[in-house]
């Protein structure tokens, strides 16, 4: 099957978010589509899978118009779309959720189970996808809820398949199994769009590689000459630096002082054992670890979110150890958390209210009785300004923007204003490259203005890039300590599985 897009033009008020787009996708081909966050690459898809009514332009398949009223007649046609935020259903299992909703079943208790379970476990060896058919959609690992939903677009005949940023969501060993999957999709024919922001990736799976820049198709590249520079060029519509200049520092003296910090988690168990950690004054430290040995209990434990079963945490000189979140706020002490949806930001919230999240309750925002809006809004215009978060207005919900300007929201509500430490979780998981490089400059800033700076990341890259000094954690404790820019990728990447010489 091949598609055809021509002329799509997307609108939503006064954001165009797709504009004249013309695009190919064939058979047997995976199309890369590249953009920053906000680019309108999910946009696109969604008119593509007809989730959207274009406002100009139209869809050709194998030559022909084609109109979509709703998703289901794009499924007909034989074009599928796995979804970047999966949409099944957590209490079933793999095959009720691959069979949910397709003729002739009309209810889950008349299904035939079990021509069902065959036919997931078909499609499942065909493609590499294995998975339980009998597996609960809650029990199981991301990875693994991803290939249900590719299950589930085959299951209706797919004959064309949409991947919205499928590989934000896997481990670096996912990815290797996704490829396979995806170059076994490839092999049966299928036309493919994958769609992402991380040019390695692109280059090594795409067959051709279009990119989408403030919803235009500003560029194609081959990925057998193309260069990640080329592409990144013409993402961001500017040359990009990957790796940032950092001033050599002189570190102050000492500011955060943590001393066997121990910590339980929700099941009772210890999750840190008898942490010691200095950070002091504009000093970056960064904390590698593969994801679950204790990093997101230390930060909670610093943060104020997880209460210190025993050692001390020492700021300034004070003693903070069970200081609330808001105590250590107005402390200066800024966090850039984990999880921006869950505790960065409430989406239903404005830009303008999640801007002063934080200090909502004190002047210049409150006069103790009612919230001074004129204020609130100066503020919010200022870190939309300064932190080049891009949104239609400060009155537009914080749900509404992109990743990468959701989270330089946050960086900006918590750098925009005087600080003395920052605690950065993750701060660039999930985001573009163009929106990375200008976190890490503003990170970078903030401890060349004195901060104490606390990086605590699962990319190894961003902490060898980006550390003045790096930890490494192992199993809750801290097994290794290494000089910034001395340690090499081996050295620390074995620390990570607990070997150290
Ligand atoms: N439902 C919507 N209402 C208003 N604006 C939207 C909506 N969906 C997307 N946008 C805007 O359209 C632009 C493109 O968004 P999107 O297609 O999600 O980009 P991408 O997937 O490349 O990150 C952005 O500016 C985004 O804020
Ligand atoms: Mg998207």
């Amino acid at each position: 099957m091949d598609i055809e897009l021509r002329g799509i033009t997307k609108r939503f008020g006064s954001v165009v978010a797709n504009s004249d787009v013309n695009l190919k996708i064939r058979a047997g081909e995976v199309l890369g589509l590249l953009g920053e966050n906000g680019a309108g690459k999910t946009t696109l898809m969604n008119v593509l899978s007809g989730l959207y009514r274009p406002d100009e332009g139209e869809i050709l398949i194998d030559g022909k118009p084609v109109q979509f009223r709703g998703a289901g007649d794009a499924i007909r046609a034989g074009i599928g779309m796995v979804h970047q935020h999966f949409m099944l259903v957590p209490v079933f299992t793999v095959a009720e959720n691959v069979v949910l909703g397709v003729e002739p079943v009309k209810a889950l208790d008349r299904l035939d189970m079990k021509t069902a379970r065959k036919q997931v476990r078909a499609i499942s060896t065909e493609h590499g996808l294995e998975v339980d058919p009998d597996a609960i959609i809650e029990e199981i690992p991301v990875g693994l809820q991803q290939r249900v939903e590719i299950i589930k677009v085959l299951f209706r005949s797919a004959n064309a398949i949409i991947f919205d940023e499928p590989t934000a969501v896997l481990t670096p060993q996912e990815v290797v199994e996704f490829f396979g999957i995806v170059r076994s999709l490839r092999e049966a024919g299928k036309a493919l769009v994958f769609i992402t922001h991380k040019l390695g990736e692109v280059l090594e799976v795409a067959d051709r590689i279009s990119v989408l820049r403030g919803g235009r198709i500003v560029g194609e590249g081959d990925p057998r000459t193309a260069t990640t520079a080329d592409l990144a060029e013409m993402m961001v519509g500017r040359p990009v630096r990957f790796a940032i200049e950092k001033r050599k520092t002189k570190p102050g003296g000492p500011l955060l002082e943590v001393k066997g910090l121990t910590v339980l988690n929700e099941r009772d168990e210890v999750a840190l054992r008898g942490i010691d950690l200095t950070v002091h004054e504009g000093e970056i430290v960064g904390v590698a670890g593969v994801q679950g040995n204790g990093q997101t209990e230390l930060v909670e434990a610093l943060t104020g979110l997880r209460r210190v079963a025993a050692g001390t945490v020492t700021f300034a000189g004070a003693d903070i150890t069970h200081a609330s979140a808001r105590e250590r706020h107005r402390r200066l002490i800024a966090h850039i958390p984990e999880d921006r949806q869950r505790s960065g930001l409430i989406s239903e919230f404005s830009v303008a209210e999640n801007a002063v999240l934080d200090r909502y309750y004190a002047p210049p925002f409150s006069s103790g009785i009612a919230m001074r809006w004129p204020e609130v809004d100066a503020e919010a215009t200022r870190i939309v300004k300064d932190f080049d978060v891009r949104t239609a207005s400060i009155r537009t919900h914080a749900g509404n923007l992109s990743g990468g300007n959701q989270q330089k929201l946050v960086v900006g509500r918590e750098l925009g204003h005087d600080t003395k430490f920052l605690i950065a979780a993750q701060p660039t998981r999930g985001i573009d490259v163009g929106s990375i490089e200008y976190i890490h400059e503003r990170i970078a800033h903030a401890r060349d203005e004195g901060d104490g700076i606390l990086i605590v990341s699962t990319e190894l890259d961003e902490v060898m890039s980006m550390s003045d000094r790096i930890l490494v954690m192992y199993r809750g404790k801290i097994v290794a300590e290494f000089e910034g820019g001395k340690a090499t990728v081996k050295d620390v990447g074995l620390a990570m599985a607990g070997v150290v010489s």
